[in-house]
């Protein structure tokens, strides 16, 4: 059986139970294609699954390997396969009820990759994947931010608020944002139109007719969030759904909540805009496979700017 690196938990805990060890490359099925993985983003999942507090834990198995960000180059095809080809250059976010991408190989479906963007590395391609199809689905497919509008992102400076403002920003919206000043510069720089200190401004108080929030931080946040919104506007969580029925009703508004899919075709528009100058990500760091407990430890203080990555080859 041919073997491999990987990162796996064989119970839930802290970054301690992150275990670098050896474990058998994946066989894949027919519609399944075998990625050689280059590079891992590390995202806030990935330390809530192996704390056992995402909530569709029940689904998920021992031992497993965390990670489903990922960026590399297709080792193998299953014979149903069309769209890709041995050597093809991908990234990528699979499902999570798979196996993930802390690991040399991942077996991967189709519509989980697409070709990676040709204007990055592995490691700067890693980080996008998830996130940027979060902010895209958030932005565009849910709340349906159009030129003009206003859109407050919350956490701008994260892993998905950076690339939500150059999303929204690309789209010709007015975009506000909230992180603490060490980022006000990082910020202007991704094109954010106003910028607000949390630890100085509370932002219920500046704001008002706000026709989209994009809620990465849930509970007191979401909370002062709805009466900012004009009537008819969209607040798009994913992190909290408990209050969002209650206060739409209350406020006049939509709300919603989602868990991001994976997706080809926003995969495959989010590289080219990586391509065309539109979307870069930042990177904060990166530490080597082996050491993806480092990296839980860094990612789980919420400071993170921009992302980090797990260098795998
Ligand atoms: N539902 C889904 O499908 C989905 C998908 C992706 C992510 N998520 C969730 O969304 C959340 C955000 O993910 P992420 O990857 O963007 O996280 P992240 O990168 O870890 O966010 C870190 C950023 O949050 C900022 N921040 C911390 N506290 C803040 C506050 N009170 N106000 C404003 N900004 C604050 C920090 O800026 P400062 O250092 O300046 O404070 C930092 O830059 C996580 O809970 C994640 O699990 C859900």
């Amino acid at each position: 059986m041919e073997m491999m690196k990987a990162v796996r938990i064989h119970s839930h805990g802290g970054p301690e139970v992150l275990t670098y060890e050896d474990v058998p490359v994946p066989n894949i099925q027919s519609d399944e294609l075998l990625i050689r993985v280059h590079a891992a983003g590390v995202n806030p999942i990935d330390y809530k699954v192996r704390q056992g507090i995402f909530r569709d834990d029940r689904k998920l198995q021992f031992p497993m390997i965390l990670g489903w960000d990922f960026s590399g180059e297709v080792a193998a095809v299953g014979s149903s396969i069309k769209n890709f080809k041995a050597g093809d250059l991908v990234f990528g976010h699979p499902s999570m009820m798979r196996q993930g991408a802390y690991a040399e190989y991942i077996a991967v479906k189709e519509n989980e990759i697409a070709l990676k963007p040709k204007a990055l590395d592995h490691i700067y391609s890693s980080v996008i994947p998830l996130s940027a199809l979060t902010a895209w689905q958030a932005l565009f497919d849910e709340a349906n931010l159009s030129a003009n509008q206003k859109v407050l992102i919350h956490a701008a400076s994260g892993g998905v608020g950076h690339l939500a403002v150059q999303l929204a920003k690309w789209k010709d919206a007015y975009v506000i944002g909230t992180a603490s000043k060490n980022n006000k510069n990082f910020l202007l720089n991704c094109g954010i139109d106003e910028f607000i200190d949390y630890n100085e401004t509370e932002f219920d108080k500046v704001l008002k007719n706000i026709d989209v929030v994009f809620d990465t931080l849930g509970g007191d946040v979401q909370m002062k969030s709805w009466p900012i919104l004009k009537r008819e506007g969209f607040l798009i969580s994913i992190v909290d759904p408990n209050q969002i029925e209650a206060m739409s009703k209350r406020y006049d508004v939509h709300g919603k909540c989602f868990v991001v899919t994976s997706n080809y075709q926003e995969l495959t528009k989010i590289a080219a805009l990586v391509d065309e100058g539109y979307l870069a990500p930042y990177l904060e760091t990166t530490f080597p496979l082996a050491e993806a407990a480092e990296a839980h430890r860094l990612i789980e203080q919420k400071h993170v700017r921009g992302k980090i990555a797990l260098v795998v080859r």
